[in-house]
């Protein structure tokens, strides 16, 4: 089977999808696949037309490569790819879509309002006395379209607000204003189709306090706790709120979703990530890793799951 790996692309996070890439594809090839890789950042349908693949391995993250837009040029080409389609990608990739749905399946999300750039730069200060007076500080402001902690800002003083703000709004038409949660940072990794699976819970401890793109890419600047130390009753939600999301969403081959833990023992839902981190360092396949699943047996797992639905070959 002839696999062509799209990766890079010209998202913020093209760094990141280089690397989980460039690790995909030499699995595959030690797996005895005819794998390719492609730099999705120009031509990519050029490309794809050229390779002829079975299938593509979607190691994209981000904008035009998470967020429905690859998934939807694949359907029109007729090419069978990994991961979810294109609703369930475009959803869980803009933040305010996906709070809006979880709150419509009752499951628990931060408390959030949402701030339009052209409605924000109209009436500034009375966006910032509504977030002061509904959600309070410290606040977490972060763009309602982007990842890996890309333009988020915990505000705990209201003179940051309107810079942080600012910031968001210049990488996406809509901010999203949430609750801050202090709390255990824990995150699930679900691996199937119709019937999920949830990997080991891994819990985040950030070097500095906060998991921002630094912390999440820099070596030694965050450490991943499995088991997390969370009670058990905690750790039984969790892993049922991320199967009914799973399963709500329509999501396939794999996700992530990111939760925080109050003292309570009450999860909080922040967001589902359709193409996780594939690094050798990442979240996703340190949870595998911990049910005894190798990085090469995941990334094949995430091609038959594909293949199952797809019905290549
Ligand atoms: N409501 C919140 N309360 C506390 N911390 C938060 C909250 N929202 C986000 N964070 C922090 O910011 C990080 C990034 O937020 P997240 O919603 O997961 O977006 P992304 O990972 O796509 O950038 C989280 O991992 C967490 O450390
Ligand atoms: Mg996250």
């Amino acid at each position: 089977m002839r696999i062509a790996v799209l990766m890079g692309g010209m998202s913020k996070e093209r760094e990141v999808s280089l690397n989980s890439g460039t690790a995909v594809t030499q699995a595959l090839l030690r797996k005895g696949y005819e794998a390719v890789s492609i730099d999705a950042a120009e031509d990519v349908a050029g490309k794809l037309k050229a390779v002829k693949p079975d299938l593509v391995f979607i190691a994209l993250h981000g904008r035009y490569g998470e967020d429905g837009a690859i998934q939807g040029l694949l359907e029109v080409m007729g090419l069978p790819y990994t991961g979810s389609g294109v609703a369930c990608s475009a959803v869980c990739m803009d933040k305010v879509l996906t709070k809006k749905l979880l709150v419509a399946d009752g499951i628990p999300t931060a408390p959030f309002m949402v701030i339009n750039k052209g409605l924000y730069h109209n009436s500034r200060s009375a966006i910032h006395a509504q977030i002061m007076n509904d959600l309070g500080l410290p606040v977490v402001i972060k763009p309602a379209t982007q990842g890996s902690s890309i333009g988020t800002t915990i505000v705990r003083e209201e003179s940051v607000l309107a810079a942080a703000l600012e910031e968001a709004l210049t990488m996406s038409d809509q901010a999203l204003a949430e609750k801050f949660i202090a709390g255990v940072e824990v995150t699930a990794s679900v691996l199937g189709n119709e019937e999920p699976v949830v990997l080991p819970l891994i819990e985040i401890e950030a070097a500095k306090g906060f998991y921002d793109y630094e912390a999440k890419y820099t070596p030694g600047g965050s450490a991943h706790v499995i088991p997390a130390r969370i009670a058990e009753d905690a750790a039984k939600k969790v892993s049922a709120i991320a199967k009914q999301i799973y399963v709500s969403f329509n999501c396939l081959g794999f996700s992530r979703i990111d939760f925080i833990i109050d003292s309570s023992g009450q999860p909080w839902v922040l967001e589902v990530n359709t193409i996780p981190g594939m690094t050798g360092l990442s979240l996703f396949p340190d949870a595998a890793a911990h049910v005894g699943m190798g990085y090469d047996d995941l990334v094949e797992a995430v091609v038959k799951l594909a293949v199952d639905f797809w019905k290549v070959g």
